[in-house]
This record gives C-alpha cells, sequence and structure tokens, in this order.
C-alpha cells in the first residue's frame, strides 16, 4: 500500500513558479521571494553538513560564486542540519580547504523547504534531502531540475553549461542542441509561416538539414 503523502512530498516541476518561503540561513533569515527578485537563482540541497561528496560539491560552489554573481546568479543551499551545524562546517571548510561559503545555507532542521522542494525523496532516504540543483529566473519560474542520489556528485561544469544555455535560450528565442556549449550555433524555432519558410531558405548563414531543423550562429 502507497503510504507517500502528496502535500508532504510535494515536487515542483519546471514552468511552476518557484515555492515561496522564510527561512534562517547562514546568512541570517531571509523571505525567497526576496532574495529571488530580478535575479536568476540556483537553489540546491545537500544530504548533510561534515560528509565527503557534499563538502567537495559545497567548496566547489563557493569557488564558482563570483561566475555565477557575473552570469546575474545567486547561489543558495539546503540541508536538513541546524544553523550550528552549518556554521561549524563552513568554518571547517575554511580551515581545512581555504574556501569559504559565501552564500546562504538554510537551515532546514524541520524538512519544511525540502518537503516544498520535492528535495526529501523517502526512497532515498527519509531524514536526508537529495542532491537537488534548481535553476529558477528571474520572474522565479522554476526552468530545469536536476536531482542526484546521495552517493553521486554532481558536475559543476554542467551546472554551468546549462545556466548559460537557459539564459541564452530566454535571450534569443532559440534552442540548444545536444552538447551545446557557448558559441555554438543554436537552434531556430520551426518557421511559423511560408513567409519565414522563404526567409530561412535564402539566408546563407542559416545551417539547413531540414524547414524544421535549422541552426545559426549567434551575433555577440
Ligand atoms: C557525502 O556527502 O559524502 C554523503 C552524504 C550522505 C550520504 C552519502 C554520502
Amino acid at each position: 500500500m502507497e503510504t507517500l503523502n502528496q502535500n508532504q512530498y510535494s515536487m515542483p516541476r519546471i514552468g511552476d513558479t518557484a515555492p515561496d518561503f522564510e527561512a534562517l540561513t547562514t546568512q541570517g533569515p531571509i523571505k525567497f521571494s526576496e532574495f529571488a527578485k530580478d535575479s536568476w537563482v540556483i537553489l540546491f540541497s545537500h544530504p548533510a553538513d561534515f560528509t565527503p561528496v557534499c563538502t567537495t560539491e559545497l567548496s566547489g560552489f563557493a569557488m564558482e560564486e563570483d561566475w555565477f554573481r557575473q552570469h546575474n546568479t545567486k547561489l543558495i543551499g539546503l540541508s536538513i542540519d541546524s544553523i550550528h551545524s552549518h556554521i561549524a562546517w563552513v568554518d571547517n571548510v575554511r580551515k581545512n580547504l581555504g574556501v569559504l561559503m559565501r552564500f546562504p545555507i538554510i537551515a532546514d532542521i524541520d524538512m519544511k523547504v525540502a518537503k516544498l522542494y520535492g528535495m526529501l525523496q523517502p526512497g532515498e532516504s527519509e531524514t536526508a534531502a537529495v542532491r537537488a540543483v534548481f535553476f529558477i529566473d528571474p520572474n522565479r519560474t522554476i526552468r530545469l531540475i536536476m536531482y542526484y542520489p546521495l552517493n553521486v556528485g554532481r558536475n559543476m561544469d554542467e551546472i554551468k553549461r546549462t545556466l548559460i544555455a537557459l539564459q541564452t535560450a530566454s535571450k534569443h528565442g532559440v534552442s540548444l542542441p545536444l552538447n551545446w556549449r557557448e558559441g555554438d550555433k543554436v537552434i531556430l524555432p520551426p518557421p511559423k509561416s511560408l513567409e519565414d519558410l522563404e526567409k530561412r531558405l535564402s539566408d546563407d548563414s542559416v545551417e539547413k538539414v531540414d524547414f524544421y531543423l535549422a541552426k545559426k550562429e549567434l551575433k555577440v
């Protein structure tokens, strides 16, 4: 018999407004909707402080914080640990690795935010958040979600690539093909009229496989 309560373990979806919440973090109390205003946000969870994979991941985020800031993106972490644990771990990582996690880390000891964002996945763990990554745009719309299990660390290159892809798609109204990286050709939306189609067919700068698959370099 299925015992999972849908409300208790709700799963936000791509296209949903990122649920608002208030929480205590290593940078003081925050209201998420205010924190997220006019900025991209990457909200990510980790299973527990003082664990090895999480230490590699969060120190990795800390080392890239300037890069994310330059791309109009705020970072915010979360785990089901107390604020005292977070502060002690941040200090420990600073001492051991010389890396300071300046971004806020939510102390979600009552699991409120983890449940709101589907970070608690009982088949994996009843008490620790999985490794989730939510990409949230400046309208507070969830644009992409990654979930990793407890025993596999995330890939920072892919997180950065994905952010650039989302920002490029939004800015230029295009799509991105398999393995796309910044600087590669982008996919144009399908023509919406015969006139669009004629224009595309006569545009030598468009690489045309067929009318529905056409690629172009973005002008910088
Ligand atoms: C880790 O970060 O190393 C870890 C945390 C929870 C379960 C397994 C591994």
